[in-house]
């Protein structure tokens, strides 16, 4: 059965819009952990848009699943998760004006500036994992840079909507998952998963973790965030 990695930018996203707020980045953490959560992802952006340093800090000590640190390759964004040490970092492109991640890290050519930020994490032993497209050619780059976990984008899948494409995205992503299991690579995926598209990709023989955020903070301002993480995480076990 694959875990469930729930993404709680958006609850910060909300948060960010007052000072002070009555929004506690923790207690969302916990009740996502209570309702089954297998761990917390958060994105420290360069911009800071949502998620702050102190809430890295202070979900380092709170979490009791595992915090997964989505970040760029920035060197000054490396050294902080040295220093915050999560259980492991997603490393994941990163522009100015996007809206959220677009698109996988072209590890196939960015491979120097990738290596360099791998080893530095590395060495703090955090597990490290590449935000990647599924493709065999970047599969195969991650590989060589010495990582053991992909985590593959599944937005073009989740934003296809005739059968034909949902169909061929779905093929890319099992194919991609058959490779990297080839290389021993544990893989996961994500990006624009919600409740009506989850269960084609959890479907997907030996994928380990799914990582969704906005399908699940939209669904809680309906049903509160533990029911959202209960029925994603019901989804995703059927
Ligand atoms: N995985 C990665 C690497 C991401 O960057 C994001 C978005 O922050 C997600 C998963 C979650 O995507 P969504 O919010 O669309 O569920």
């Amino acid at each position: 059965m694959p875990k469930l990695g729930v993404n709680i930018d958006h609850v910060a996203t909300l948060r960010q819009q007052r000072h002070p707020s009555t929004l506690d980045l923790l207690l969302a953490a916990h009740y996502c952990e209570s309702a089954g959560a297998d761990s917390i992802v958060v994105h420290l952006r360069e911009d800071r848009r949502h998620i702050q340093d102190a809430d890295v800090r202070s979900l380092r000590k709170s979490v009791k699943t595992r915090l997964n640190l989505e970040m760029s390759v920035a060197s000054g964004i490396v050294s902080l998760a040295g220093r915050f040490k999560p259980d492991q970092a997603t490393l994941v492109p990163e522009k100015r004006q996007e809206l959220t991640t677009e698109g996988g890290l072209d590890v196939f050519g960015m491979k120097k500036r990738v290596e360099c930020a791998v080893e530095r994490l590395k060495k703090h032993n955090i597990d490290v994992s590449l935000f990647i497209e599924p493709d065999i050619k970047q599969i195969r780059a991650a590989h060589q840079l010495g990582v053991n976990i992909v985590e593959l984008h599944t937005g073009a899948y989740a934003n296809s909507f005739d059968r034909r494409k949902i169909k061929g995205n779905l093929k890319k992503i099992r194919e991609a998952v058959i490779c990297g299991h080839e290389l021993g690579l544990v893989v996961n995926s994500g990006h624009g998963l919600d409740y009506n598209n989850v269960c084609a990709i959890a479907a997907i023989p030996g994928m380990y973790e799914l990582n969704i955020g906005y399908s699940i903070v939209c669904h809680a301002v309906y049903v509160g965030l533990k029911q959202a993480v209960k029925q994603m995480k019901a989804l995703i076990d059927k």
